[in-house]
């Protein structure tokens, strides 16, 4: 189905089931333990085998030696495999570092080698025995250091925008403000490390593993390997959490791969803790300079958003400028972003890449300018309004809704009581509060999916699609019973398997949209299907209570669907909507701290999103998509940072005691408002994505409450107390 006009009624509107707050459908396999995460796969017919990997212990080199002969005598080990003996193998094509194989080392903790041996401890007490030799080189680690060598990636990363004339503009703006911000090294340090099963069957493959996007991974594997794709059969199902570092294959499903070929055995790879800071991916530090120009009123003349960030030779940008080119009006401005070259591991996306860091800088500047302007921020922020691509004036918003955002969530949060910096105190506490804009653009996927009406009327979805604990299980079987007319407990959803239809996978906050369009879409087919079988006119035939009627013929369901039962694929294709429109969701993070006067700890008392992000599917998976985002905002804010060490070029703090992330005493009581909105631009499902919109801004409002409580400004992140007294 090609998508190509706003969507108009069509039967997800009927809310029967879409829409409503219906629990999850995969919670009680989650919460009794029968829902099987990748490693927990198990056949007791199958002698499975355990594979640990070795990372490379320098930055930048090669691998002159690799000494195996203990770690093969070692109790219990069946086969060692190294990079070297692999050779150089095809990268796959959302790889930037290699995963395995060769001699170079690109980074630290770069797999070099695995050991399979019969247990896991066998295995790991072996590869503590592999002995390397390096030719190690000089790399660069420190991005401040690195920030002039930065340089303009090609066009497809759209580097630079610009509209007017910036610098004229500024150079005139009565009230002008430029400061610098930074971010650091964040880690996805999501429960579930990366995890593979690989089982050979002669030439054919067949992994259990835990992947966002089962495609790309069956493509980049095939690749690595260099086996056909089609001899692949790739099972994600349940997934403990990704965030965007399981979006491209990673070592554990190579190594697996290759552990398996030489045991000849199925051999199961689970990254350690440490393995996830250093071998996968992060998202990438940040310096960023904000300019920004107004008249005495308020309204913006002049805005520029410049960022560096650093990666691997070939690698890309933290695209931290993004949300600047479509969140404020303002007739001249400028955005630019430079990369650096730097040999840490590799930066790629993570939660909202992009705006999650580019806001953290963005709305505490917005911040300050207010505050210069002598304006109230939410004020600030709603005289620079826009309904069109402020780069772009003749594309409006499909929706855009920030406003209203701002004006409900001050009035339900209380906004009006935000005193002067640092007046608010609660004995030893200081008390402030703090807001900030959110923004995250609306992505669009094609995504497929295959509905068969079965011979009991019960209707089972396939899709590759994935669930990474974000509910997608639930808005799909949802969205296939409201389509056809039956109830939740007659649909059977089936995800995360190579062998059904491509889907939109999970990513970029468009899992959610797409692959219930995806599912919509073939559930169209399947009607069409069910109506034609019966000679129904299908202008007037509606699904509902488990019948299909047409004129006063009506048929269950069951009947209809006969002893073969009836089947109907396809996939949503996106036609230029969202080129002659802008679309993106929107919001508005308040947030309420107390910071000790004494000890600069920084306390959430409250938090409170309100989101406008088109239809929302289910306000109970949602909310919990926002509430978790806001938490890893608090994160971003307080206490995330990968510590580089840049004299040898890692992360030093590569386990959950040293990178920290908040726990429950850490989060205060949340709220989440979703503003009541459709979007006929974004599918026929009307709706947009939320799990990045919560984490966007979040961070500011933090830094933003912070100041308000102490009037200490800090603009480098983690907000961590030594910063504060
Ligand atoms: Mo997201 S960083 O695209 O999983």
């Amino acid at each position: 189905m090609q998508f190509d006009t706003p969507a108009t009624t069509n039967p997800i509107d009927q809310l029967k089931v879409v829409g409503q707050p219906i629990h999850r459908i995969d919670g009680q396999l989650k919460t009794t333990g029968l829902a099987m995460y990748a490693y927990e796969w198990h056949d007791a017919k199958v002698p499975y085998a355990y594979g640990y990997p070795v990372g490379a212990a320098v930055a930048k080199g090669r691998i002159k030696s690799m000494d195996v002969s203990a770690a093969k005598k070692a109790p219990g080990v069946i086969a060692v495999v190294t990079a070297p003996e692999v050779g150089e193998r095809k990268k796959g094509k959302f790889n930037t570092a290699k995963l395995f194989g060769g001699d170079e080392i690109q980074h630290y903790h770069q797999a070099i080698a695995v050991v399979v041996a019969e247990t896991f401890e066998q295995a790991r007490a072996a590869a503590a025995l592999v002995k390397v030799g390096y030719a190690e080189e000089k790399g660069a680690f420190d991005l401040r250091e690195a920030k002039d060598s930065a340089v303009k990636p090609d066009e497809s990363q759209q580097p630079d925008s610009a509209a007017g004339d910036f610098d004229a503009a500024f150079r005139t703006a009565p009230i002008t403000f430029d400061e610098t911000y930074t971010t650091p090294d964040q880690s996805h340090a999501m429960m579930e490390p990366h995890a593979s099963i690989a089982a050979w069957d002669g030439d054919e493959l067949t992994v259990w593993t835990s992947s966002q996007m089962i495609d790309w991974w069956r493509s980049d594997l095939a690749t690595t390997l260099d086996v056909e794709k089609e001899k692949i059969h790739l099972m994600s199902p349940f997934i403990g959490g990704g965030f965007g570092g399981k979006l491209f294959l990673r070592a554990d499903a190579v190594l697996a791969a290759f552990g398996a070929k030489a045991a000849k055995r199925p051999v199961k790879v689970a990254l350690p803790r440490p393995f996830m800071m250093n071998n996968t991916t992060h998202r990438p530090a940040t310096i960023q300079r904000i300019r920004i120009g107004a008249e005495r009123d308020g309204k913006i003349t002049a805005i520029a958003h410049e960022s560096w960030s650093g990666d691997l030779k070939g690698g890309q940008l933290e695209t931290a400028v993004n949300q600047t080119r479509l969140l404020y009006a303002g007739a001249n401005r400028m955005t630019a972003m430079r990369l650096a070259t730097l040999d840490l591991p590799e930066g790629n996306a993570m939660r909202a890449p992009g705006e999650a860091p580019g806001l953290m800088a963005l709305e505490i500047a917005i911040d300050e300018m207010a505050e210069k302007l002598g304006l109230d921020p939410v004020q600030f922020r709603i005289i620079n309004d826009t309904q069109v691509d402020p780069e772009k004036p003749e594309r409006p918003f499909s929706h855009r809704d920030l406003v209203g955002c701002l004006k409900l969530g001050s009035e339900r949060f209380g906004w009006s009581a935000r005193g002067r910096p640092g007046s608010k105190r609660e004995g030893n506490w200081l008390i402030g509060i703090g807001v900030a804009a959110a923004f995250r653009n609306n992505l669009l996927l094609p995504s497929g999916a295959r509905v068969r009406l079965a011979r009991e009327g019960v209707v089972t979805v396939e899709t590759d699609m994935t669930d990474i604990g974000t509910g997608s299980y639930t808005i799909i079987a949802q969205t296939a019973a409201e389509m056809m007319g039956v109830t939740v407990d007659k649909v059977a959803v089936r995800l995360g398997d190579s062998r059904f239809p491509v889907s939109a996978g999970s990513g970029g906050q468009f899992g959610g949209n797409c692959s219930t369009a995806g599912v919509y879409a073939a559930c169209v087919k399947l009607r069409e299907a069910i109506a034609q079988k019966l000679g129904f006119n299908s202008e007037d035939v509606v699904f509902e209570n488990g019948e299909v009627r047409s004129g006063n013929r009506s048929v269950s369901l069951a009947q209809a669907a006969g002893a073969e039962g009836l089947v109907g694929e396809d996939t949503i294709q996106w036609g230029k909507l969202s080129e002659t429109h802008q679309q993106s969701t929107f919001g508005a993070h308040f947030v309420e701290v107390g910071v000790d006067v004494a000890t600069g700890e920084t306390r959430i008392r409250r938090m409170l999103a309100v989101c406008a992000a088109g239809r929302i599917l289910n306000p109970i998976t949602a909310r919990s998509q926002v509430i978790g985002a806001m938490t890893m905002g608090a994160g971003g804010a307080l206490s995330e940072e990968l510590a580089v060490d840049a004299r040898r070029g890692f992360f030093v703090n590569h386990d959950l005691a040293g990178y920290e992330v908040p726990v429950h005493a850490d989060i205060p009581h949340q709220d989440v408002i979703f503003m009541d909105e459709t979007d006929p631009m974004s599918s026929p499902m009307k709706a947009k994505g939320v799990g990045e919109l919560g984490l966007c801004g979040v961070s500011a409002a933090i830094a933003n409450a912070i100041y308000n409580a102490t009037g200490v400004r800090v603009r480098h992140y983690p907000i961590t107390i030594d910063k504060l007294i």
